[in-house]
């Protein structure tokens, strides 16, 4: 007896030690009416996937779900960063999902491959994630705004404890000092943020300078996809249009600290480009409320970034109608009324030490600010969207 335990044992440990598991996530991004991404990563190579239910009181076993592979080029993904785009949804309707991925053991040279275990989110003993949709004909949206976490994620985790009161999270920029890896990105903020969202509220980036730095820099959008495909992108949410500009370094491309490889002149000015065509189509005019989100206030202070930033940028937005220019960088506070600079609208900057609940309303737009101990840090502001003066 004692001689047939003893090998079913050392399987088992085998086995276990080997099985793949979820590292980090899922979080959710890209949400909008029709379709979201979710990403999260395995500790070992895999071919993943997203299943999806509506929210309808069925079983999640009540029949086969539908199925979200990665397969850009036609083929299933293998890696151990997943990033699944569920489409075809309606708008405003909550889904349950599940994730799966399926251990990629070997690849042949003659492609066939070796699987191993299956690692899954659990639908036994926990109740499955859910999002909802985006419903853009809604009147009012509220978002939480944090920014300058610089690694701090235990402040973060703070910041962030009343997510789940709002549409999304909005991280504007230098969540980290710099990207070393993928360890790095988790442990400085994205577990925090995870943990706190469960892959069910949204999240949103703005890359900040600092994201623009380090051995990993190049792997940002690996990890924050947007729909351009370039850290600057827009998209409506609600009665909100945002644009989220990118302002890439604020130091002269050749500072010493850039080590001859910052190109950001060229890049504010095919942004420029890029923006005056989202400011002239039809789904930004229909917008009732326009937000700017940019990690560097575009019109503070006179280092070389932002006087970059007001040769290339004012003309295009003050004739756009923007409400609200949000911004992070300066690590305190400021308020810049509209008309003070180069720009017609309002600045305001958030301290790396409050949060911003932003509260969109029929006819207002409303900024409070809280500290990580959930106390206001000063008077709301609130303005009246362009659309309803
Ligand atoms: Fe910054």
């Amino acid at each position: 007896m004692a001689r047939f335990l003893i090998p079913i044992f050392l399987i088992f440990a085998i086995n276990s030690a080997s099985a793949i598991s979820i590292k980090n996530g899922p979080y959710l991004t890209n949400l909008g009416e029709n379709s979201a991404q979710i990403v999260w990563t395995t500790d070992s190579p895999a071919v993943s996937w997203v299943e999806i239910a509506p929210d309808d009181g069925s079983h999640f076993y009540a029949c086969e779900r539908k199925k979200y592979f990665d397969s850009p080029l036609g083929k299933k993904q293998i890696g151990s960063l997943h990033r699944i785009t569920v489409d075809g949804l309606e708008k405003g309707r909550t889904y349950r999902y599940r994730i799966f991925s399926k251990e990629v053991v070997k690849v042949l040279p003659n492609g066939n491959v070796h699987y191993g275990d299956t690692a899954s989110s659990d639908v036994y003993r926990k109740e499955p994630l859910r999002f909802k949709t985006a419903d853009n004909s809604i009147k009012e949206l509220s978002f939480l705004v944090v920014n300058d976490i610089h690694a701090d994620y235990k402040r973060l985790g703070n910041l962030i404890k009343n997510i789940k009161n709002f549409d999304f999270l909005l991280m504007n920029g230098d969540m980290l000092s710099d990207m070393r890896n993928q360890e790095q990105i988790f442990t400085g903020f994205m577990d925090t943020v995870c943990a706190a969202t469960n892959g069910e509220i949204p999240v949103f980036m703005a890359r900040g300078n600092h994201e623009t730095r380090g051995p990993f820099s190049e792997e940002f959008l690996a990890y924050f996809p947007t729909p351009t495909g370039k850290p600057y992108y827009s998209f409506r949410f609600g009665p909100v249009y945002f644009i989220f500009l990118d302002g890439g370094e604020d130091k002269p491309d050749s500072d010493i600290e850039y080590t001859d490889l910052a190109d950001f002149d060229k890049y504010r000015s095919v942004q420029a480009d890029w923006l005056k065509g989202v400011v002239e189509s039809q789904e930004f005019k229909s917008a009732p409320v326009k937000l700017v989100i940019t990690h560097i206030p575009p019109a503070e202070g006179s280092w070389h970034g932002a006087i970059d930033v007001m040769r290339k940028y004012p003309e295009i937005l003050n004739n756009a109608g923007i409400d609200v220019i949000i911004s992070g960088h300066l690590h305190r506070h400021l308020y810049i009324e509209g008309g003070k600079t180069p720009f017609k609208m309002p600045n305001v900057v958030n301290s790396n030490m409050e949060a911003v609940e932003v509260h969109i309303g029929a006819d207002s737009i409303k900024l409070s600010f809280i500290t990580p101990d959930g106390k206001k840090a000063r008077n709301d502001l609130v303005f009246t969207p362009n659309s309803a003066k």
